[in-house]
């Protein structure tokens, strides 16, 4: 990789400048662009990062490349973020049409096109983009970005254990004519035949979604191969993470991308810099409306004995695994709070819902014990003292939010980074219990009386060291503290270079 390129001016930036000198005896403002993937988690991240960012806004011009989907449902973006400049583009999706997975591919690809034929417009002055920070699945926008001479960071924000699977366990299975994989393998079984996989406890059903693929052309498996492929391209990678969480694996992933930065957990990091700077607290960055009820519910339930269910911001349910859901947690005994968002229910529409043919039984115990919104304000529900457990997707997000709290987790994956998160959970970190491709009513209640009560004392203690070691992480002089420090410093100094044979 271009370990190189770090301390020295890139060789078009030069140039710019000294065009700019001519013209008006100026010197280049740094100036990053930030582009997101706009969806739920990513955007968060991208949000918070702009805040910390916007830390040395004196130094360091900001701009956020905002769908305009996002953007409507965050009309006070600007206020919020004062010394950031947002600019609009089309995902390519009519209006507030949902953006169901099914969906992505296209997006993607819109995306690229978009934002690559629209990059020129941010090289002119009076301040042109000296850097570009965008998410990982932007690989085509990277390299139009570096044609131009613009150095760029790749912000992935899934889970670092899946970018690791993707990046060296994923191209040896497609060598070892391991993907697709054969029907009927028992997927239970250990990876311990290929190299590398042997040191971790991956099974072949832990690893990322698209290897669940029986078709090599699909153009979602291609999308994200390329993308795996040409993440190491980049000048930089900045990971949401924190290096006592995944130090192995970030010390492979350094071989291949030696310039990692890893600031995470980003949400508590921009937290913390807000107490440090008595900033208000930002408000939410919620695509959707919070329901902010249930905090009220919460407080009245004792402490430790809620646990809080939700499956993200994208995965969809059948009604037949929303009716296991609802059963395993009515029959636990347990108290919960569910998001049940708009059109998460596959082949139902919502008025369907109120409709259903639900038992008597199960609506008893969710009237006794049960609170169910359709949006919630996560972080606060997690750090609040009533919640004693976590019945998630594993998503990346939620997962670090959950981390952070010291909550332990029952995971559910559905796919894409989820399927390695949920493994790394129940067996590498030892948090919670990992209850991937079982979806009864039976299992359900017993994973969850598990998780709060027989597993308890020892799932928490756990979690509660790797949140305080986030905390350490993310404080002055910590791991992600440094990291963030020397991110900035390299975007201010323009110590990011573009190899000279990229353009
Ligand atoms: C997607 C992918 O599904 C996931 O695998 C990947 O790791 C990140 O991108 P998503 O499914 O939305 O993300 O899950 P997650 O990463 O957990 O992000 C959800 C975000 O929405 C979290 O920040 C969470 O706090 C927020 N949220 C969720 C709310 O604010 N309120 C809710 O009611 C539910």
């Amino acid at each position: 990789m271009h370990s190189n390129c770090l301390l020295i001016t890139p060789h078009k930036q030069k140039e710019r400048k000294m065009v700019g000198q001519r013209e008006a005896e100026q010197p280049i403002i740094p100036s990053v662009l930030l582009l997101p993937l706009p969806l739920q988690g990513p955007i968060n991240c991208f949000l918070k990062l702009a805040h910390l960012l916007s830390l040395s806004s004196d130094h360091l011009n900001i701009t956020f490349l905002n769908a305009e989907f996002v953007h409507q449902r965050l009309l006070d973006l600007p206020s919020r973020f004062p010394h950031v400049k947002f600019s609009q583009f089309s995902d390519g999706i009519s209006g507030d049409e949902p953006r169901t997975p099914a969906k992505f591919p296209a997006m993607v690809g819109f995306l690229q096109a978009e934002i690559s034929r629209r990059l020129p417009e941010f090289m002119e002055s009076p301040a042109p983009a000296t850097c570009l920070i965008a998410d990982g699945v932007f690989t085509s926008v990277g390299e139009r970005a570096n044609e131009l001479g613009i150095p760029v960071v790749y912000f992935s924000t899934l889970s670092p254990c899946c970018v690791w699977a993707s990046c060296f366990l994923v191209p040896k299975l497609v060598d070892y004519g391991e993907l697709p994989f054969k029907k009927g393998m028992d997927l239970d079984e250990p990876v311990s035949d290929i190299p590398g996989a042997a040191d971790t406890s991956l099974r072949w059903c832990d690893l990322p979604g698209i290897c669940r693929t029986y078709d090599m052309t699909d153009p979602y498996v291609q999308l994200v191969l390329k993308e795996f492929r040409e993440l190491p391209n980049a000048q930089g990678h900045i990971l949401n993470t924190f290096d006592d969480l995944e130090e192995p694996l970030l010390s492979e992933l350094r071989l291949l991308c030696p310039n990692l930065y890893t600031i995470g957990p980003i949400h508590l990091h921009s937290r913390t810099r807000q107490q440090l700077e008595s900033e208000q607290r930002i408000t939410s960055n919620s695509l959707w409306q919070e329901d902010r009820s249930c905090i009220a519910w919460l407080d009245a339930q004792p402490s430790g004995s809620v646990i809080y269910v939700s499956f993200g911001s994208v995965v969809p349910l059948t009604m037949d695994q929303l009716t296991e859901f609802w059963y395993g947690l009515v029959n636990s005994g347990t108290r919960f709070l569910w998001v049940r968002r708009s059109g998460m229910v596959v082949e139902m529409e919502e008025s369907e819902e109120i409709s259903l043919q639900v038992p008597t039984e199960i609506l008893e115990g969710t009237r006794d014990r049960g609170f169910i919104v359709k949006w919630a304000p996560q972080e606060e529900v997690l750090a609040h003292r009533a919640v004693g457990g976590f019945l998630t997707h594993s998503g990346w997000n939620s997962t670090l939010e959950s981390i952070v709290e010291g909550v332990p987790m029952l995971c559910w994956p559905n796919g894409i980074d989820q399927l390695v998160i949920s493994r790394f959970v129940g067996d590498v970190w030892k948090i919670g219990i990992d209850m991937k491709d079982i979806c009864d009513r039976g299992v359900i209640e017993h994973m969850v009386i598990d998780l709060m009560k027989g597993r308890k004392d020892e799932f928490s203690r756990r979690a509660n060291r790797l949140s305080k070691l986030a905390g350490e992480a993310v404080r002055e002089g910590g791991s992600s503290w440094r990291a963030l420090h020397r991110l900035i410093e390299d975007i201010k100094f323009m110590r990011l270079e573009v190899p000279k044979d990229k353009f």
